[in-house]
């Protein structure tokens, strides 16, 4: 049988869980182990990774963009077109047929940025799974259209009132619920964290990203420099960068939130220094954290990067310098946003965006001959009322008026 499995990456990792959560654990780590091994349960992820998913997703030369920045050529891996606008149903689909699997009857989430949740919700729908997904208030407030979606599909969408009212409050919540649930609920974690087998498992079902843009590379003889992804807790990264960690090249960047400042609370930027290693919800890693070990307020215009810990193999891997985290700005995030919209069509999810304004930042640095890739890891309707605001407000909050009164009527 393949050791699909680590417990740590390096000094990170682990299963620092409570007593009664260990059971389950043990269960989801058997199950995962098992099927990953059986080839009709890999069959069925990649036939549903064809048609309901839209698998592969294409790599977009930037051809505009390219001419625009001068330097290396900027290809755009376009995770975006995936069923549910993101990457993260690459991962839903996969622990959905585990949980089938193994006999669960219902799933439940956390989400930040709502992508999560909605691609859960609709696996959920897909699959026929009872669905409960925690989102802070915050969130459901920044990313609502993606509440709407979980409805439509089926889940409840249950309000987390506590903490920051954000994505690691959401995560408690889950963990609660999943300490006296998990004999009929599998707890379907969004990201490249938490306690193990998650980081292995969400890897590995996002290496779908890696692999195909490995395929696509040789396919168009590509001479790849620098690959680059934005870092939530890190589940598009590390999907897409795990085929290429085995060598030196190419550079791979993972950027974090910057956000408004660098002071504490304005950012989501936990490698460039200022995180400190600790145990959180499970895993050891690194967090923006207080000197007594508790996770400190984030910022980012993203809801999916506003998060204070980071997967335990990224923590690990930036410490051995294989990956190279950057942060970009919240005013960056939007130049980005407008500068791909304008010059290829297309709309990068704010998350996303980060990897984008890296793209911008890095063009420059490598030759004509080289290639850039860049993970749109999300698309970004769902921004639409963060966008709006942003970049044409006096429009948008007269349309907002007009549709308010007019239906008040
Ligand atoms: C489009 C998009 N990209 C990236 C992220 C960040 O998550 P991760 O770092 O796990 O990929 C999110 C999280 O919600 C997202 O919605």
């Amino acid at each position: 049988m393949k050791p699909y499995y680590n417990n740590f990456f390096g000094e990170f990792g682990g299963r620092y869980v409570a007593e009664v959560l260990r059971p389950s654990l043990d269960e989801l780590e058997k199950a995962y182990v098992d099927a990953i091994n059986d080839k009709s349960f890999l069959e069925e992820y990649r036939s549903l990774c064809s048609d309901f998913i839209g698998r592969p997703t294409p790599l977009l030369y930037a051809e505009n963009s390219t001419k625009a920045l001068g330097g290396a050529r900027i290809y755009i891996k376009m995770e975006g077109l995936a069923n549910t606008g993101a990457h993260k149903i690459n991962n839903a689909i996969g622990q959905g047929l585990l949980a089938k699997r193994m006999g669960k009857t219902r799933i439940i989430a956390e989400t930040g940025a709502g992508q999560h949740g909605v691609a859960t919700a609709s696996v959920c729908a897909k699959l026929g799974f009872k669905c409960r997904v925690y989102m802070g208030e915050v969130d459901i407030k920044r990313q609502h259209p993606n509440v709407f979606w979980m409805e439509l599909f089926g889940a409840e969408v249950a309000p987390v009132k506590s903490g920051t009212a954000t994505l690691k409050d959401a995560v408690n919540e889950a963990l609660r619920d999943w300490a006296w649930s998990f004999q009929d609920t599998h707890y379907l974690l969004g990201s490249a964290l938490g306690p193990s087998p998650y980081p292995d498992m969400v890897r590995e079902f996002q290496s779908v990203i890696g692999k195909e843009t490995q395929e696509q590379v040789k396919e168009l003889g590509l001479d790849v420099a620098a690959m680059v992804a934005c870092v939530g807790g890190g589940s598009n990264s590390i999907g897409f960068f795990y085929p290429f960690l085995g060598k030196d090249k190419p550079d791979l960047f993972g950027v974090e939130a910057g956000g408004l400042s660098s002071q504490a609370g304005d950012h989501a930027t936990r490698m460039d220094g200022i995180g400190k290693p600790g145990i959180v919800q499970g895993y050891k890693s690194i967090f923006l954290s207080d000197d007594d070990g508790q996770v400190i307020p984030t910022h980012s215009v993203s809801a999916g990067l506003d998060y204070a810990g980071i997967g335990p193999q990224l923590a690990h891997l930036g410490k051995t310098g294989r990956i190279r985290f950057e942060k970009a700005m919240d005013s960056e995030v939007l130049e980005a946003v407008r500068f791909f919209a304008e010059n290829e069509g297309i709309i990068f999810a704010l998350e996303s965006a980060h990897a984008g304004a890296q793209a911008i930042k890095l063009a420059k640095k490598y030759s004509r001959d080289k290639a850039i890739i860049v993970n749109m890891s999300g698309r970004g309707d769902k921004d639409l009322f963060i966008l709006a605001r942003e970049l044409d407000k006096d429009n948008w909050f007269s349309f907002l008026k007009k549709e308010i009164n007019e239906n008040a009527k």
